[in-house]
């Protein structure tokens, strides 16, 4: 210890030390095997602790904890990392005789005629990055680059939640010193999806496919953004390993489990060429159900020494080879653009096709998100276009073939009234959303009670899209209460549903009203609540009359709702029109257990701005520190503000501090307080 600084009790360090590698231990049964063996609460509750005890002890920083996971201090550029071993590129095959070519090369170069086992696995359609571990604990983290030399992104790689910042030990193989890992960070679908959604919401830019959103998510600078982003990793390669030994590629593979890294899943050993076309065959039907883009087969040769005496030429190995599944990418021409009312009233602009098969699906239809969207590709009406499908990511339009065009192409344009209701469109302020403001719009309706009976919210069985449009259209159902109160005659008087799935159908409706709160509520659809923050919400107040009734100010003291959830829920139960179909579903029987409320935190009640730059942690990690003592964290200065935290280069909200009279902290005083 040095000289100065006072002694950490053994009690305290033996207390960081174990609930780091409880952490750890979670972290891995939730992001890595999916199997958690606590609550959410659970582990928020250890987190915290061991975020306050780092914080009160900060000679006990260690990169490698847990809570590092959160985000570092943004960079000003990446810096380059040169990798120890190249970053090879694999060859590609697009049939079965080229994969027949590829493995009979194989053979003439191991002067063989025998079979040569390979392991087959998906190829992941991500970036490709490099871990160092030194000892188990995660140094540096690179991106592939040009294959020698790529860019740092250790800060961005450590938010991504299934890469492990410390190896766990295993009695198999004993930890290397040094372990390069290679594989493919990427985001799965639904991620993907919902990430477009918000963008499309706010008028971002879309990204054109998970694969780039990953890419632009790994080259932030702020690390915090990264966080945000549910990015996910599988690895499928070394660089140096030091310290052990593998005969095989599956042994690793098997030793990577082990360490705590999860493998390329679906990946089999294969004795036999026969055997990897099988598996081709079976992973290329699979593609679409699977939770994250592939786009291909990786055929490698099992054995480490046939590896070697395979070789490589230029920048790709003779030992592996990538069969490409075939292109999903099709030209069409776009008939009409039309306009689509979603759950909240949303005009989603969605282009007609002339139906195309691409991948063995036909597309007859492509959602074009939003005008700005349609503007910047400049889309119109009799253009041909480039359609492209990604698994069972909704089809989109990649761009427009401006020479095909004719003259007679038509620009789009919103209607100014609702294409189902009638109603007014109007266009909020600073939103790319145009949205229709019928009350009763029957599109609406429908939409929310999709949303409502899906899986993943009240998970009504049977009850899908054709069911719903005709009790709309019947108006057997005007909100989700009514839902409760079908009988099996009127629905077995729908067309499409005999007696039978009729019965069924109230069986599954009876099931579904055994639910949680936050699962409630996430089911309301109400605008800009996910099913994250639903549960946040529940576990705050403990139960619905207190959600229902709390102001905007109360909601935002929940950790992680910002303004505008606060503002949307408020708005939400403001309406008496809600809050009567909330009543109708708890007296036609929808129950949930009652939560505990969480007790208020050592600053509830108390507001904080944060401005200027801080030295030891980033600005959204002091806000989710402070918010998770039970303090509110907002972004102007008002005579409600409790305290203003100014770091370095503090902005205008300083001067408007003093002006009102609001105390002023450093950044030692909020250490301090937190
Ligand atoms: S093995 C010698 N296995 O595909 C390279 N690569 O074009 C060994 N990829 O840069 C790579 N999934 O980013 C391998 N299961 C997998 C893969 C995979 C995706 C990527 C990787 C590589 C590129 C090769």
């Amino acid at each position: 210890m040095a000289a100065g600084s006072t002694a950490v009790s053994q009690e305290i360090q033996q207390e960081v030390e174990r609930l780091r590698t409880e952490l750890a231990l979670h972290n891995h049964r939730y992001y890595v095997l999916d199997e958690p063996l606590i609550s959410d609460a659970e582990y928020d509750q250890l987190f915290r602790r061991l975020v306050d005890l780092e914080t009160e002890y900060p000679e006990l920083h260690d990169p490698a904890s847990p809570t590092q996971k959160v985000g570092a201090p943004p960079l000003a550029a990446f810096t380059q990392v040169r990798h120890t071993v190249p970053m090879l590129s694999l060859a590609n095959v697009v049939s079965r005789a080229e994969m027949q070519e590829f493995h009979q090369r194989v053979q003439r170069t191991l002067e063989t005629t025998q079979d040569v086992e390979y392991v087959a696995e998906p190829k992941i359609d991500g970036v490709a990055v490099e871990l160092v571990y030194e000892n188990g604990k995660l140094t540096v983290g690179s991106t592939r680059g040009d294959g020698v030399t790529g860019e740092d992104v250790t800060a961005n790689l450590k938010t991504v939640r299934s890469i492990p910042l410390t190896l766990l030990s295993q009695p198999a193989h004993p930890i290397p010193r040094r372990l390069e890992v290679r594989g493919e960070v990427f985001l799965p679908k639904a991620s993907f999806r919902s990430l477009n959604d918000t963008r499309a919401e706010t008028g971002e830019p879309l990204f054109a496919n998970p694969r780039n959103a990953t890419a632009g998510s790994l080259k932030q600078l702020d690390s915090a953004i990264t966080a945000q982003r549910p990015l996910d990793f599988f690895c499928y390669g070394v660089g140096q390993i030091e310290g052990d030994v593998f005969a095989s590629y599956w042994e690793l593979r098997r030793a990577f489990t082990g360490w705590g890294i999860k493998p390329v899943p679906l990946g089999r050993v294969c004795p036999t060429v026969e055997e990897v076309f099988t598996v081709c065959d079976d992973l290329e039907t699979r593609r679409d159900s699977l939770e994250y883009d592939i786009d291909g087969v990786v055929i490698k040769v099992n054995s480490f020494a046939l590896q070697a005496q395979l070789g490589q030429i230029s920048r790709s190995p003779r030992w592996a080879t990538a069969y490409k599944f075939p292109a999903i990418q099709a030209t069409t021409t776009v008939l009409n653009i039309v306009p689509q009312v979603g759950r909240i009233g949303t005009l989603t602009p969605v282009a007609e096709l002339a139906p195309v098969h691409i991948g063995g699906v036909t597309v007859k239809s492509a959602s074009l998100h939003n005008m700005d969207e349609i503007k910047r590709k400049d889309i119109r009406i009799g253009d041909t276009v480039i359609v492209e499908r990604a698994g069972d990511v909704i089809p989109y339009v990649v761009k427009t073939i401006p020479e095909k065009r004719t003259g007679r192409e038509r620009s789009f344009v919103m209607p100014a009234t609702c294409p189902v209701c009638g109603a007014q469109v109007a266009r909020e302020e600073g939103e790319a959303a145009y949205r229709c403001t019928g009350p009763f719009c029957p599109a609406q309706l429908k939409e929310s009670l999709k949303f409502f009976a899906a899986r993943g919210s009240m998970d009504i069985d049977g009850l899908g899209e054709k069911i719903i449009d005709q009790l709309v259209d019947k108006k057997l159902a005007q909100d989700p209460g009514d839902l409760y109160l079908l009988t099996a005659e009127q629905l077995a008087a729908l067309d499409r549903l005999g007696e039978k799935s009729a019965h069924n159908l109230v069986a599954a409706l009876e099931r579904s009203k055994t639910t949680t709160l936050p699962r409630l509520i996430a089911a309301l659809g109400i605008r800009h609540l996910g099913e994250a923050t639903a549960r946040q919400l529940a576990e705050y107040f403990g139960d619905l009359d207190r959600i229902m009734q709390a102001e905007e100010e109360a909601l935002q003291d929940v950790p992680d709702i910002g303004p505008e959830v606060a503002r949307s829920v408020a708005a939400f139960f403001g309406q008496e029109r809600n809050r009567a179909v909330v009543k109708k579903l708890l007296d036609t029987g929808v129950h949930f257990p009652r939560l505990e409320a969480k007790p208020a935190g050592r600053l509830h009640g108390q507001t904080f701005v944060l401005t200027g730059s801080l030295a030891s942690l980033t600005r959204p990690q002091a806000k989710q520190r402070l918010e998770a003592l039970g303090a509110k964290v907002t972004s102007s200065v008002s005579k409600k503000t409790d305290y203003v935290v100014a770091g370095i280069d503090p902005g205008s909200k300083r001067d408007k501090a003093e002006k009102l009279g609001v105390p002023i902290l450093s950044e030692e005083e909020l250490l301090e307080k937190l």
